[in-house]
């Protein structure tokens, strides 16, 4: 049995479960960062502002691209923030202030959907799943882009 774009059933379903986890966790990052973007003080305001404004615009519509897989794959994507809070992988975190407080938080986030993100693409690898890879790929080679940059900010 397969899916109406020829995938296995019991790998949609596993695949899928992956993929909610990746979209609540990175809902909850994105929140996270949408804190940061306001709340940062301190010498390097203007710029870190900015920056962590590109950041949750990029996540945004890597949200809305997981949550489309999910539907292409022929499931629901999570869409309540109590199914987002219950299995995100990344807590929330709250009155972040400081720039290297806020840049490590990001750190840690990244670290976090890079996980998430390297087990999907090597479970879609193996079943052949081409688009699901693709997506997972651009994700990674992204964010790692932005673990040197940040790594860099803090002089690591
Ligand atoms: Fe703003």
């Amino acid at each position: 049995m397969g899916n109406h774009i020829g995938l296995n059933d019991e790998y949609t379903k596993q695949i899928t479960e992956h993929l909610n986890l990746l979209l609540a966790s990175s809902q909850q990052f994105y929140m996270n960062v949408r804190g940061y973007h306001w709340n940062v003080t301190g010498e390097h305001f203007f710029e870190l502002h900015v920056k962590f404004e590109e950041l949750y615009n990029e996540l945004i519509l890597q949200i809305d691209e997981i949550a489309e897989r999910i539907l292409t794959l022929g499931k629901t994507p999570l869409h309540t923030y109590a199914d987002y809070g219950e299995i995100s992988v990344i807590e929330q975190t709250k009155d972040v202030t400081g720039g290297k407080d806020c840049v490590k938080q990001i750190l840690a986030g990244f670290d976090q959907l890079l996980g998430l993100e390297r087990k999907i693409l090597s479970a879609a690898s193996e079943e052949g799943d081409e688009g699901t890879v693709d997506q997972m790929t651009g994700y990674i080679s992204a964010q790692e882009k932005h673990v040197w940059m940040y790594s860099a900010f803090l002089g690591k």
